[in-house]
């Protein structure tokens, strides 16, 4: 089984970039292959969920070519995807599974999409009943709404849906399906997720508007092709981000970063927690992109994130809980009971791991109470086949004393290819 061994590092003064966003690869590519003409993709992550994505649309009859290793070129199909020869596999991917589901259930064939064990056991309640709605059949075929679903799509209709969650999978799900269901959808959500959909989709030539909070779309819409530039990822950027506010005399600089405000509320939570943290926006639009800088080792204070805040770190909990291990006080998260339907109940492992490393923490319904500013001893922990478990305890080891082992980190490659490599090189630098 894959494992990382890590030792702590003294200093940090490093300039690179992380690599493609991950929510936004997926996006070019669904939305490249149901538009009609060529979409090219640069900066696309070439990790295990995007790749699951990929060969997703493939199966769906898109020519997509990957013309480098984050360069990929796609032949849409001007709205008319082709059966599947095959069920789909997601792997581990959830944006995978439940925007592909809003995608299909336009179409007049039956699909049958699964995962790993991980996504077999996330809910998928919250996409089926939109897409029932909309007039598609689905079938969840594990107990209590889970994967694998099988689809068999129809001509939609539009639909007024308010979910229950703030989530963007949820959102992007139903405004897929809307681009192709006569009428006018309505969409809402309790206070606003990451909203990449709803930029990407102007972008390709489609209309929709907000209004009272709601987003309104009008179908069927035929999207075009377009050149997207992916921005690096913020929540890969996360670790560094917090690797170098707790270590003192800490530079970093992270370039080329996407800079979404649906995206950066842990710059918020860090600044409040005292970090010395600059964002400046190189590039407004479709998605806001520039550079972060980073300077460490002010001494970082306990803080509470709640409410409205939590979708928009809702990434970044495992790397913030890193940070509040470092923090003088109490740090407080709350109304974060979707982390226990993440990659793996994420409340549950941040507990157990920062546990082991001699952090203080109290598990909640909806959240976690960390007693920070104790002595990082080195552990020897468990991803949970996690990928930001995995990294966030990689980071605990650069900071603790003596030699940390995370075991099982093959999944970093989901969200992060390289980031071992990254690692390496930091060490060898901050020895
Ligand atoms: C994502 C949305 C988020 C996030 C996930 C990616 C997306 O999930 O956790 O990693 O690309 O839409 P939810 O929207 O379900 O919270």
């Amino acid at each position: 089984m894959s494992r990382l061994e890590i030792r702590p590092i003294r200093k940090l003064d490093a300039e690179f970039a992380v690599p493609g966003d991950k929510s936004i690869s997926h996006r070019g590519i669904m939305l490249g292959g149901l538009a009609s003409g060529t979409t090219r993709l640069r900066g696309f992550l070439p990790g295990e969920d995007c790749l699951s994505t990929l060969h997703a649309m493939q199966a769906l009859g898109c020519r997509i070519d990957r013309v480098a290793p984050d360069e990929v070129l796609i032949e849409g199909r001007a709205g008319k995807l082709l059966p599947p020869a095959e069920p789909i596999d997601c792997g581990n991917s959830g944006t995978t599974i439940r925007l592909l589901s809003g995608i299909v259930a336009g179409f007049p064939f039956t699909t049958r999409l699964f995962g790993d064990a991980s996504l077999t056991r996330r809910p998928m309640k919250r996409i089926a009943e939109p897409l029932r709605q909309f007039g598609a059949e689905l079938i969840c075929e594990g107990a209590g709404d889970r994967p694998p679903l099988t689809l068999r799509g129809n001509n939609l209709r539009a639909i007024h849906f308010t979910s229950q969650v703030s989530s963007a999978q949820v959102k992007s799900c139903v405004l897929l399906a809307a681009l192709q269901a006569a009428g006018k959808t309505v969409f809402t959500e309790p206070s606003l997720s990451r909203d990449h959909t709803e930029r990407l989709l102007p972008a390709f030539g489609a209309s929709l508007r907000n209004e009272n909070k709601s987003i309104i779309l009008h179908g069927p819409q035929r999207l075009e092709g377009t050149e997207l530039d992916v921005p690096g990822d913020f929540s890969s950027a996360a670790f560094w981000m917090v690797l170098a506010a707790g270590l003192p005399g800490s530079k970093l600089t992270l370039r080329h970063v996407g800079l979404n405000p649906t995206r950066t509320a842990l710059i918020s939570a860090l600044l409040r927690m005292g970090a010395g943290i600059m964002e400046k926006v190189e590039q407004p639009t479709p998605e806001p992109l520039g550079t972060i800088t980073i300077v460490g080792g002010n001494g970082l204070k306990a803080t509470q994130v709640a409410g409205k805040e939590i979708p928009n770190l809702i990434d970044e909990i495992p790397i913030l809980a890193v940070a509040a291990a470092l923090a003088e006080g109490t740090t407080e998260i709350r109304d974060a009971a979707e982390l226990r339907h993440k990659e793996s109940d994420r409340l549950a492992v941040i507990t157990k791991n920062l546990r082991l490393f001699g952090v203080p923490v109290e598990e909640k319904p909806d959240g976690l109470l960390i007693e920070g500013g104790c002595p990082l001893v080195g552990a020897e922990v468990d991803s949970h086949g996690d990928h930001r478990i995995a990294m966030s305890a990689a980071i605990l080891g650069l900071l603790a004393k003596g030699k940390t082992v995370v075991r099982d980190t093959a999944c970093i490659e989901t969200s992060y290819p390289g980031f071992a490599k990254q690692i390496a090189a930091l060490q060898e630098l901050g020895r």
